[in-house]
């Protein structure tokens, strides 16, 4: 637990996302699953990770793996059982990890008791006003689903109904007071549990305008994952708000616990108003993801995000399930991986909450994978035109130097897993002091437990082109990154970790160093 930072567990914490499809599998069948998490529990100590963010493990038909949710309070089989699920959090918790799971309020699976009953009753019924039913002939706008197509399918008795992602997923109406009442429900159930907190999908999609306007024809083409923007009914209408108070009121009676919001909101002012202090604790801010390995760029994410989160607590990501793992983004390969450990050092300096999504300490990059391994629903709706997110999602390798790399006794994995990662195992980089996984286990131990970095607030210095250094104003703790292709002198200090050595006492290129 952190010796120096004040407030919350929550304002410092290191989250690591669980991608439990991915991370391990406990019973031959491929599949991650919950009992393959509790027995890797042990090297997520190692690692020093202060919580886990789960994804969803709720009963489902998987057609977008798990996002589609028919029941929210029960494990699916494929990832276990309650009592395994209970089994895992008292595991966690005796080691110090605390433990968020998913929350899937803007929409159900098509397999939902509720959604199976709306069909059943037909149009005008009470069942269909739990989603956005509409009369024919034809859809009631022009919205798009985000993962390509049409937002409204059609029933054989002529009734539309809306769904922002795949037809499997559709939307709930949060004008119906039920269908807040099961969120609650569903809060309770899991809090009970002892979960620690949320992280909640898709956190700016719930309310819809009750006219459906259309949406900008301009945006129709741009299907890509929740890429958000003012004039776009179908999210960040104001609504949505009163959700998050509900959410939050529930959680106040549970002392400790918090959420995170996936809010892909542009605007500094429209994300700060999830953060009010009746709303969300925490939002994730996806500024790096989006910039480019450039120095300019990505203090401009920096500023950006520390203005939207001023009055509440900065987070930090690089990767998730959903888009392109860093190494990737910044150029494959050992540059990528190069660049990626700068921008590792880059967001642990950073005062805030962090996000790691797993295999990301391992340097893990985005896999080219085959069309015939292909199975995301960015890949099926999008008529093969798009990838989609199979690629990020590849089980974690563990150990041994052939697939399944210890994930599974089973070599056939849900996805395949690349012929030449036997040097990204854990069991390669664990006793290696350069590996990306020692960068990651040093640099979590020394954040938490160095005075260096204590204070939430940042000042910036003067840098040559191409490069950076921010300074945390309460603990002193200076970092550098250099994006340029020369190297260049670092600030005075007794360094304390850098990405890369450093070259006669400079800093190479595609490099970051912490200093004191
Ligand atoms: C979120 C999830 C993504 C999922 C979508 C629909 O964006 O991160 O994986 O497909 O919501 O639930």
């Amino acid at each position: 637990m952190p010796t120096h930072a004040d407030g919350q567990w929550w304002q410092h914490a290191v989250f690591y996302q669980v991608y439990v499809r991915s991370f391990a599998d406990s019973d031959g069948d491929g599949i991650g699953d919950l009992d393959g998490i509790r027995s890797r529990l042990g090297y997520l100590e190692l690692l020093g990770v202060d919580a886990l963010w789960l994804t969803p493990f709720f009963t489902s038909p998987m057609a977008d793996h798990g996002y589609d949710v028919a029941d929210p309070r029960d494990v699916d089989p494929v990832f276990g059982d309650l009592e395994k699920f209970d089994l895992l959090v008292a595991e966690a918790h005796e080691r110090g990890i605390r433990v968020t799971i998913d929350l899937v309020p803007n929409h159900t699976s098509d397999q939902h008791p509720w959604f199976v009953a709306a069909v059943e009753a037909g149009p005008g019924s009470p069942e269909r006003d739990r989603y956005w039913f509409r009369p024919g002939p034809y859809p009631p706008n022009n919205w798009t689903s985000i993962f390509g197509g049409p937002a409204w399918s059609q029933l054989p008795d002529g009734d539309w109904y809306l769904h922002l992602f795949a037809p499997e997923q559709p939307d709930l109406n949060w004008a119906n007071p039920e269908v807040a009442a099961d969120l609650e429900r569903t809060l309770r159930f899991w809090l009970d549990r002892g979960v620690d907190g949320f992280r909640i999908d898709v956190a700016h999609g719930m309310a819809k305008p009750e006219s459906l306007p259309d949406m900008d024809p301009s945006l129709i083409d741009q299907s890509e994952i929740l890429h958000e923007n003012a004039i776009d009914p179908r999210f960040d209408n104001d609504d949505v708000h009163e959700v998050h108070r509900l959410i939050r009121k529930v959680l106040d009676g549970y002392p400790n616990t918090m959420a995170v919001g996936e809010i892909w909101v542009k605007g500094d002012d429209r994300f700060a108003r999830y953060l009010r202090p009746d709303e969300l604790h925490l939002g994730f801010n996806f500024r790096l993801v989006d910039a480019d390995f450039d120095a300019d760029a990505v203090r401009t994410a920096i500023e950006g995000s520390l203005r939207a989160a001023a009055d509440s607590t900065p987070t930090w990501t690089l990767s998730n399930h959903d888009v392109v793992r860093h190494v990737t983004r910044y150029g494959d390969g050992e540059l990528g991986l190069r660049r990626a450990r700068a921008m590792t050092l880059v967001e642990f300096a950073l005062p805030g909450a962090l996000y790691l999504y797993n295999g990301e300490e391992l340097g893990l990059p985005t896999v080219e994978l085959p069309e015939w391994a292909l199975q995301d629903p960015v890949w099926v709706r999008s008529g093969h035109t798009k990838r989609g997110r199979d690629g990020s999602r590849i089980p974690v390798p563990w150990e041994g130097t052939e697939p399944p790399y210890g994930f599974s006794s089973n070599a056939d994995t849900w996805l395949p897993m690349p012929l030449e990662w036997a040097s990204f195992t854990v069991e390669a980089q664990l006793e290696d002091e350069n590996s990306t996984l020692s960068l990651y286990r040093h640099a979590i131990e020394i954040r938490k437990s160095h005075p260096a970095f204590a204070g939430t607030e940042i000042e910036w210095y003067g840098a040559p082109a191409g490069c950076f250094a921010f300074r945390r104003k309460g603990g002193g703790l200076i970092c550098a990154l250099n994006t340029s292709s020369a190297p260049v002198p670092i600030p005075p200090g007794e360094v304390l970790l850098a990405s890369e050595p450093l070259v006669d006492g400079q800093l190479p290129p595609d490099a970051a160093v912490w200093l004191v």
